[in-house]
């Protein structure tokens, strides 16, 4: 009963910290927490251990939900992983799912957040990511290749230097929540430059490119064979109920329709 005993006491520590001293927060603590952390050495069998805690919710694998619920974080660059660790727990991005579980009595110091990216960034990605409808993937190859390769690269690797998040493989779901959010300001996190470029994105132009992102696929060194589980955690128990904690993202908005011009009688 692995993850059902750790899920508890991880509710119990939970309520310890809400009455434990407020922890620092703001853009100026994360930035400061993410230079640190980059420069630990980090070590990926101590990162397994706190790896405990976000299996949970990112399942064993790391893999997410196809719902988009829970963001597949397998493979990605541990420098991205390390900013948005550091973001959530200072607040400079809300997460109230998941913030909980970051808090130094939860998770650790600089030090856990550098050895848990670390293991993260090592594990094999999902073969079977969710995608989005299919229907407009020449016109998303197109939109990414004008707007969005500069930063993330010509294949969705991201970058790792500059922490642009690979974002090839991701659920489509998820890649539609986060990028709505990163228009409209609610993720504060955001590169600025990135907000600028998509601020008016027509509802065609964002569904194609985010439908054309969940299609690329990982590289063969970063990709699992269909059906790996991961070995680390033999006993994890997949419940359903460990996945049900926050309530599912509204619907999708309907596609709009093609514009198909009328045929004029001769
Ligand atoms: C209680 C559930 C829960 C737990 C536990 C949890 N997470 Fe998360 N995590 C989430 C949710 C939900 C999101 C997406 C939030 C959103 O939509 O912005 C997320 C997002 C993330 C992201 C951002 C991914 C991206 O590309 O934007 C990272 C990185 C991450 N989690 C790492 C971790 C790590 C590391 C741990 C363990 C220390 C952990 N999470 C524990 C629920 C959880
Ligand atoms: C000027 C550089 C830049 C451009 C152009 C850009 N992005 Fe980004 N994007 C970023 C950076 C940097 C982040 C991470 C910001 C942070 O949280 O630290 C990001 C985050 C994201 C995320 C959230 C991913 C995650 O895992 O949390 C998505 C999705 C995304 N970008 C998609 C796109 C798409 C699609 C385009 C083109 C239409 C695009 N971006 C253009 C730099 C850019």
């Amino acid at each position: 009963m692995f993850a059902k005993s750790s899920y508890i006491s991880a509710l119990g520590a939970l309520i310890l910290c809400t009455v434990s001293p407020i922890q620092a927060q703001g853009p100026e603590e994360a930035r400061q927490e993410v230079e640190k952390a980059l420069h630990l050495e980090a070590d990926k069998e101590r990162g397994k251990k706190v790896f405990e805690i976000c299996a949970v919710c990112h399942l064993p694998e790391g893999w997410g939900t196809v719902n988009g619920l829970y963001p597949q974080i397998a493979g990605q660059h541990q420098s991205v992983i390390i900013k948005q660790l550091a973001d959530i727990r200072a607040l400079n991005r809300d997460n109230p799912t998941m913030r909980p579980f970051t808090s130094p009595q939860m998770m650790g110091g600089t030090q856990e957040i550098a050895d848990v990216a670390a293991y993260i960034e090592a594990l094999p990605m999902n073969p079977n990511n969710g995608v989005g409808p299919g229907r407009d993937l020449e016109r998303g190859k197109q939109v990414y290749e004008a707007n969005c390769a500069e930063c993330h690269g010509d294949k969705g690797e991201g970058n790792a230097k500059e922490h642009a998040p690979m974002i090839k493989g991701q659920h489509f779901h998820y890649l539609v929540r986060q990028f709505d959010w990163i228009r409209t300001g609610k993720r504060r996190n955001a590169d600025a430059k990135m907000v600028k470029q998509i601020r008016h994105f027509s509802m065609r132009d964002e569904m194609a490119v985010l439908d054309y992102v969940s299609r690329l696929r990982p590289s063969a060194d970063k990709i699992a064979e269909p059906g790996w589980r991961n070995p680390d955690f033999p006993k994890f128990v997949r419940f359903p109920g460990a996945q049900m904690q926050t309530p599912m993202p509204p619907p999708m908005p309907p596609m709009p329709p093609r514009m198909e011009r009328p045929q004029r009688p001769q």
